[in-house]
């Protein structure tokens, strides 16, 4: 994975990068504005991507594009799987299916939700997680970072405990656990809620002996534990981006996205209290977003390393432990 340590770059709002199965082929059929009638799996994603277009709905929760959002939620409708794509996109849905395919449809674009808080589910480093809104929905690039099992930041044999604070629906912790079958995780957050959402994904992945979640208000419900991995993805947005956000990030809960003024509050009391988690051979991981630039604005001396992403996103810094102890 590339790295640069050079000047901050841009990035997206809270990352906006694609996690959903791309739909296999577009659609064949026209677009019409009138409900098509019986209606193809095809005609009905063309149908519902024009009519997302016309609604100027955001995509930022797992899809980047109007056709991709409108197959998630037809294909949800009726049943099918992703990996189905290439044949079934002529069959013609039957009325039950048809109707509950229209009426995700309507809801996404009358009540501006993401898409994943209308079918429960979101798919992050390969793997489904049960979503709903007490949780953010899962799409940070270090689902990339965990596919690479962290790698070269930290030998991976290495890796005995990780911590992902602020976890929300588990999928940081969950996926790094799936990635190292011999480590044991901590799934730490702030939010009662949230919590119970992480413990259902746990469940749902048969994790219970591996991954362990966590009341933690950042590093106070952890006192004496000590990390190979600290990972986190905390909220980071701050007061002048929150009051831009589009619709659909108004859905999430706010405590999962409001990092204070310049949104680095919890950045911050990670990064200074990082090092006593840490094993000597340790890595901090943080997702910071947009909040790139104040943040090094604000610790020049700090040697961040800022990843590249292949599949997109950005903003992700790693520390190791040896330049959190000499600060
Ligand atoms: C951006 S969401 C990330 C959720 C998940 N890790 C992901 O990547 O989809 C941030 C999470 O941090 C939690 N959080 C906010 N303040 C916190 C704090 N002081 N200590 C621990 N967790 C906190 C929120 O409840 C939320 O679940």
């Amino acid at each position: 994975m590339p790295a640069k340590k050079s000047a901050p770059r841009k990035s997206t709002a809270k990352s906006t990068v694609a996690r959903l199965p791309k739909a296999k082929a577009k659609p064949k059929q026209p677009a019409g504005s009138a409900v098509p009638e019986p209606g193809t799996v095809a005609q009905l994603i063309s149908y519902a991507a024009e009519q997302f277009a016309v609604a100027d709905l955001w995509f930022g929760h797992g899809t980047d594009n109007a056709v991709d959002e409108a197959a998630e939620l037809v294909f949800f409708a009726s049943g099918l799987r992703h990996d189905q794509a290439d044949e079934v996109y002529d069959l013609v849905l039957k009325p039950k299916q048809r109707a509950a395919a229209l009426q995700l449809i309507e809801r996404r674009i009358r009540e501006r939700v993401p898409a994943a808080y209308l079918t429960k589910r979101m798919w992050f480093a390969g793997h489904e997680f049960y979503v709903d809104e007490r949780v953010l929905v899962p799409r940070s690039p270090i689902a990339e970072l965990i596919d690479s099992r962290f790698r070269p930041w930290i030998d991976p044999t290495k890796v005995q405990r990780v911590l992902d604070i602020g976890t929300g629906s588990g999928c940081i912790a969950i996926a790094a656990a799936l990635a190292l079958p011999n480590a044991k995780v901590d799934a730490a957050d702030v939010s009662t809620d949230a919590l119970a959402v992480t413990r259902m994904n746990i469940e749902r992945h048969s994790l219970q002996r591996r991954v362990r979640a966590v009341k933690s208000d950042v590093f106070e419900g952890l006192k004496g534990e000590r990390y190979d991995v600290i990972v986190s993805n905390p909220p980071y947005v701050g007061d002048e981006e929150m009051a831009t956000l589009p619709e659909e990030y108004r859905r999430e809960p706010k405590l999962g996205l409001h990092g204070g003024r310049d949104g680095l509050d919890i950045v911050h009391r990670i990064i200074d209290q990082a090092a006593a988690h840490l094993q000597p051979h340790g890595i901090l991981i943080v997702e910071v977003g947009n909040s790139e630039e104040a943040l090094v604005a604000s610790r020049p001396r700090m040697p961040f390393t800022w990843l590249d992403f292949e599949r997109g996103g950005g903003g992700v810094l790693v520390l190791k432990a040896e330049d959190l102890r000499n600060l």
